[in-house]
């Protein structure tokens, strides 16, 4: 999405030398007064042409460099203002922001946004990647073939999509082609996330596959390296297992699956949970 900018925002730019999209670059050679505002101009005091101007001492010690910030900080506030703005939302009115969403490039690709699936007032809240093509279709998480393995896993549990459990996803748009979520495109859909997790009080947490783990704990590990552990997200411990579309690649790693999802159940009673018997 090309940002657009408010003159004062233009302004700030030429401040730090930066280039104004749509404008054409400021000259390295013109002079600095140039660039700044009328307001600070006028503050000047008038000038004794035509004196040449005094070399300017060389500095002794180096001067700092300053440091800028990866995002403008404008943009930052704005970040700010929209992450308030989503947490303080009901339900109903975060679905259908997510539904009208275009704050990332994906709201021009997709054809359904996908808020989640199942009863968000079960106990269980499994977190996926990201809708893919069959998802992107319906509109619903998980229905795809990746999503017909997470109900035998689910089954297999005593667990049901529609009674015990809720299912989301840390992008709620399909990336074209299924391709791996984006740095940006995580950051700017993980606020629902959050904002589903506040609200749904999941007493347990399934992390599926690398994504989500990574954007609920807020970490860079590798997979391997977390699953079959149990992390937290707050105080609801976070369960972390393979994502089912890996495992229809590599049905070998079912066993390992299997594992982490009797590891949940365990987590689970032992939070106080009351569970039907596994099948
Ligand atoms: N994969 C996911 O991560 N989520 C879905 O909803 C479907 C497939």
């Amino acid at each position: 999405m090309s940002p657009s900018f408010t003159e004062e925002q233009r302004r700030f730019l030429r401040l730090l030398e930066v280039p104004v999209p749509g404008r054409p670059a400021v000259r390295e050679s013109a002079p600095p007064q140039a660039a700044l505002p009328k307001v600070a101009a006028a503050a000047q005091p008038p000038r004794q042409d035509p004196a040449p101007a005094a070399p300017l001492p060389t500095p002794t010690v180096p001067l700092a460099q300053p440091t800028v910030p990866d995002a403008p900080l404008w943009d930052m506030a704005a970040q700010e203002r929209r992450e308030t703005v989503i947490a303080g939302l009901a339900w109903a009115d975060l679905a259908a922001m997510v539904s009208v969403c275009q704050d990332c490039p994906l709201g021009a690709t997709r054809q359904h946004a996908v808020f989640g699936a199942g009863n968000p007032q079960g106990r269980w809240l499994f977190v996926g990647e990201a809708p893919g093509a069959e998802e992107d279709r319906r509109g619903e998480a998980f229905v795809g073939r990746a999503g017909q393995l997470l109900d035998a896993m689910l089954k297999a549990m005593g667990l049901e999509r529609g009674r015990d459990v809720y299912i989301a996803n840390v992008l709620k748009c399909r990336p074209p082609n299924n391709r791996d979520p984006l740095g940006p495109e995580v950051r700017e859909c993980l606020p629902y996330l959050h904002r589903q997790i506040a609200l749904i009080r999941p007493q347990i947490i399934v992390a599926l596959g690398r994504f989500a783990t990574q954007g609920l704990l807020q970490v860079d590990t590798p997979l391997n390296k977390l699953r079959g552990t149990v992390q937290h997200y707050g105080d609801i411990p976070v369960v972390i297992t393979y994502h089912p579309a890996y495992l229809l690649r590599n049905p070998i790693d079912k066993r390992r699956v299997w594992e982490d999802l009797k590891k949940a159940r365990q987590v689970f009673q032992e939070a106080g949970g009351a569970l039907p018997e596994a099948r």
